[in-house]
């Protein structure tokens, strides 16, 4: 890759970063620190490592102490975190609190997303920390009576409803590794996660609500089954009471098993090994399928209670908001094990944020009084533009924090939420981290030491993490230039053992410890800059990788969904910078001779697309040409394509091909722009 020819003046869906500006809050004062001690913490935190690290996983609850803190494990680059030590993350998560006052606090209100004539929510429920510990006790009697123990694997197929983390909380008390496949995703996509976890269960449910409609998801999960047979038993949760397809001994309401199970049933919780397994979560990649990430146990939870409190500041008295969805990392870290390792009470939402009107989150806001605030960039830009009063008819004055997650945020949406969710009253953060490194890396820390904010960075490393921003050989870049985000240490929290990514982990290896050979950096695969006060910003992915409303997308995935139709020969798919879903995917056809190119086929393609990928992927548009644009050895110029999809100069694009010549890329460039002409 080859970094000249980069604009040094950084752009977020078209707005300039203003790495100058700095902000501070007189109501935080007494958490605020100069940049300069903030540094010097963290060098220290960053010599001392382990020391450090230790220190942090000291304030858990252990049933046995680890004997070292960090060790390399049986494959290059897989660490093992805590090597001796014995958690769960369930009983962490529960037993403890249940076994202090917080016994009886509320641990999750749930929201479902129906509401009556005068738009008050329908349902709601609320489950204490016992009655949560209790249910999770209950289904994990479940899990055993179908024969299932330690180290086997369960697919959790489940949408925003409080099964969802009562199944999980269940699989990691007993050992169960699972996969929780996100609710929007389709039969193909559920099916083949399935089968490369080997997961033998599946846990599904009927329907659910999202904006208004009915969705049947058991319909898909029964789609999915039959490219799975290895699945043998179907436990399917009754949210809607639909008529579903149930087939005998293999098929069970869970309202049935729980019958059977009493409210006394206790399921001791496994010791497990810190570095031993908690779920898998398969996240796109550049090349081929989405990839299995291990998250082990003992790492990850010191991560999120580290983060929980540096970053969110929790306390007893919060009411905590995340808008993700648990299907991706963001949930299962900051709505189930991080939060509850923390005894906070949490707000789940079933629905979406416009349904039945726009202003859905800050009624949820004023009525539960949320204090702390975590959502994403793509939703900001979609609720502001429906304008300030729906967020004035609430009053959100109990907010006291807000942080964005998944992409970066444009300064003018991180000003909305500064000015008009936060009243300038709360800090607001853009936290960075990915599905691979476990929990937040990167982000403002105002429950610990607060620097001042500046709109849309994502702040200084946090203590513990070394990250830094290199250039093509591996040196850090000059404060001010664009470069590519390492970490350079290990941390808490990262993929871990056996493999570190499911399969092969020679591949692990490759995908994320090779760019630069020899220094142990991790390659987060985004382009970042570092300002002169050394704050990160992240200007998004430096793959082949897609950031679609905060979801990530392959592009060689997308591909290979068109090139599985039967028109299509060769496609690329490159992003195009987009207002409010900050990217969207555009994608270049060649068809099969013997296809016309022609809307209805535009169409048909686009259908194709949601089917089989889901809706999030269907490209914004479709380009038919006469042939992609490619390097002597057959190599498709996929950096000249997305510079020519998101509007770059050719000056921008003629230094970016590794392989061909000057003339060549502007030859390729030519004939793509004279191929959109015709399919126009
Ligand atoms: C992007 C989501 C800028 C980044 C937790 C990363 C961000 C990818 C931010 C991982 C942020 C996430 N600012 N970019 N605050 N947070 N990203 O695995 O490109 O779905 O590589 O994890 O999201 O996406 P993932």
């Amino acid at each position: 890759m080859i970094l000249s020819g980069m604009p040094e003046e950084v752009t977020i869906v078209g707005e300039v970063l203003p790495f100058d500006e700095k902000i501070e809050l007189e109501n935080w004062k007494d958490k605020h620190v100069s940049i300069k001690d903030y540094l010097d913490y963290h060098r220290k935190s960053i010599e001392e490592l382990e020391e450090f690290w230790g220190s942090v996983a000291k304030e858990l609850e252990w049933f046995k102490p680890w004997e070292k803190v960090l060790e390399e494990g049986d494959h290059p680059y897989v660490y093992k975190w805590f090597k001796g030590g014995k958690i769960n993350l369930s009983y962490l998560a529960l037993d403890r609190h249940v076994k202090s006052w917080r016994k009886n606090k509320l641990a999750y209100i749930w929201e479902g997303e129906p509401v009556n004539e005068k738009g008050e929510p329908k349902e709601v429920k609320k489950l204490t920390y016992h009655e949560l510990w209790q249910m999770v006790n209950r289904v994990s009697h479940i899990l055993k009576n179908f024969g299932l123990k330690k180290g086997d694997k369960i697919a959790i197929y489940l949408p925003m409803i409080p099964e969802l983390p009562i199944f999980m909380l269940a699989a990691s008390r007993l050992g169960i590794i699972f996969t929780v496949i996100f609710s929007g995703f389709t039969a193909e996509n559920l099916s083949s996660r399935m089968n490369d976890l080997g997961a033998k269960l599946l846990i599904t449910v009927d329907g659910f609500y999202r904006r208004g409609k009915v969705i049947n998801l058991k319909e898909i999960a029964d789609k999915a089954l039959t490219l799975s047979p290895q699945i043998e038993k179907v436990v399917v949760v009754k949210r809607l009471n639909l008529k579903v397809n149930m087939v005998e001994g293999r098929d069970y309401w869970l309202n049935d098993l729980l019958d059977k199970v009493p409210y006394s049933a206790n399921a001791e919780p496994e010791l497990l090994e810190s570095e031993y397994p908690l779920y898998v979560l398969f996240t796109s990649g550049t090349t081929g399928k989405p990839k299995g990430i291990i998250h082990d146990n003992g790492g990850y939870a010191t991560l999120l209670h580290a983060t929980m409190k540096w970053v969110f500041d929790i306390k007893d008295e919060d009411i905590y908001f995340c808008t993700a969805d648990i299907g991706w990392v963001t949930g299962h870290s900051y709505i189930v094990y991080g939060p509850l390792i923390e005894g906070a009470t949490i707000l789940m939402y079933e629905g979406t944020p416009d349904y039945p009107a726009p202003d859905r989150w800050w009624s949820m806001i004023e009525r539960y009084g949320v204090t702390i605030f975590y959502t994403t960039p793509t939703a900001v830009r979609m609720l502001m533009r429906f304008g300030d009063e729906y967020v004035k008819k609430h009053d959100l004055s109990s907010l006291r924090l807000i942080h964005s997650v998944g992409e970066p945020i444009n300064p003018s949406a991180w000003r909305w939420l500064f000015d008009v969710i936060g009243e300038k009253r709360c800090p607001v953060g853009s936290t960075w981290w990915m599905t691979e490194t476990g929990g937040i890396l990167i982000s403002h820390l105002p429950g610990k030491a607060l620097i001042p904010l500046k709109p849309g960075t994502n702040g200084l490393p946090i203590f513990g993490v070394d990250a830094d921003v290199v250039d093509d050989n591996g040196n850090s870049v000059p404060l001010g230039k664009k470069g590519y985000l390492v970490i350079k240490k290990p941390w808490p929290g990262m993929p871990s053992a056996p493999t570190g990514m499911l399969g092969d982990p020679e591949r692990y290896r490759k995908v994320y410890f090779e760019r630069f050979p020899g220094k142990g950096y991790f390659l987060c695969s985004d382009y970042a800059v570092k300002d002169k006060d050394e704050y990160i910003w992240v200007a998004g992915r430096a793959d082949e990788v897609l950031k679609v409303s905060g979801h990530r997308i392959g592009t060689y995935e997308l591909e290979s969904v068109l090139v599985s139709h039967k028109a299509v020969t060769e496609a690329a798919v490159a992003g195009k910078p987009d207002p409010i879903k900050g990217e969207v995917p555009i994608a270049y056809v060649v068809l099969k001779q013997g296809f016309e190119a022609n809307s209805k086929l535009i169409e048909e393609l686009k259908r194709w697309v949601r089917e089989k990928h889901g809706p999030v992927s269907v490209p914004e548009s479709i380009f038919f040409v006469n042939k992609l644009p490619k390097t002597r050895s057959g190599k498709i110029m996929r950096r000249l394509i997305k510079a020519f999809t998101s509007g770059a100069s050719l000056g921008d694009v003629s230094t970016l091909e590794d392989e061909a010549a000057v003339e060549e890329v502007k030859g390729a460039y030519e004939e793509l722009m004279k191929s959109m002409k015709a399919s126009k």
